[in-house]
């Protein structure tokens, strides 16, 4: 079967550690996604947003960025709230949810031990990072969840960290691209309350001020 250049097949061997732990999961638990996961929207969506790596039993469960688990259920409602999706997300690939203008991704898209990817692992995977952002031709703008999204979109662009820095809220141009920038929505920046609600959904009022209806 023919890849898109933005997708790794199941079996991609590139991060060794990566590929050991998708094999145990495999054997654990047989009738979960275990394998690299997709992106999820339309290819011609104006928006990407970018999270860290698929959750354990969220995304490797079910095979859909952030589905299944804590971190999907605020990032679906401000999808939801603003215009982005269609139909009643339902935490399961199957649920019919369907995004509009928008795509989602994941810097790494293997699920790494306890949430980590390592700095290598981040790099390798920027391979698939860089091709799914140039296939979306109407691309104008994206959401970084979290540094390490923020970093590896940086550097997929070619800018340099030091002048693009991360800080929640904010908005830096790389070209003619707009990246917005977010804490991650996981349930420990929500919990411990680096993250609230209102804060996220200001970082999409501003998205959708930027690209409009
Ligand atoms: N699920 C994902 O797909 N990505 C994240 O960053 C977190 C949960």
């Amino acid at each position: 079967m023919i890849q898109a250049a933005g997708t790794p097949g199941r079996d991609c061997p590139r991060c060794p550690r990566l590929a050991a732990f998708r094999k145990t999961w495999r054997a654990n638990e047989p009738a979960w996604f275990n394998a690299p996961v997709p992106s999820f929207g339309p290819l011609d969506a104006r928006l990407l947003i970018v999270g860290l790596a698929p959750g354990l039993q969220g995304a490797n469960r079910t095979g859909r960025p952030f589905t299944g688990d804590f971190a999907g259920q605020l990032l679906y409602e401000m999808l939801a709230r603003f215009g982005f999706s269609r139909g009643t997300f339902d935490a399961r690939a199957d649920d019919g949810l369907a995004l509009i203008d928008c795509r989602i991704t994941n810097a790494v898209r293997c699920v790494p031990p306890e949430n980590k990817p390592t700095t290598t692992e981040i790099a390798t995977c920027r391979d698939f990072l860089k091709p799914t952002i140039a296939e979306m031709k109407n691309l104008k703008a994206l959401v970084a969840l979290g540094h390490v999204a923020h970093n590896s979109v940086v550097t997929a662009f070619g800018a340099k960290k030091s002048a693009t820095p991360f800080k929640h809220g904010g908005k830096n141009m790389l070209g003619e691209f707009a990246l917005f920038s977010s804490y991650h929505c996981s349930r420990y920046n929500t919990n411990t309350g680096v993250l609230t609600p209102k804060m996220f959904r200001d970082v999409f009022e501003k998205v959708r001020g930027f690209l409009g209806r």
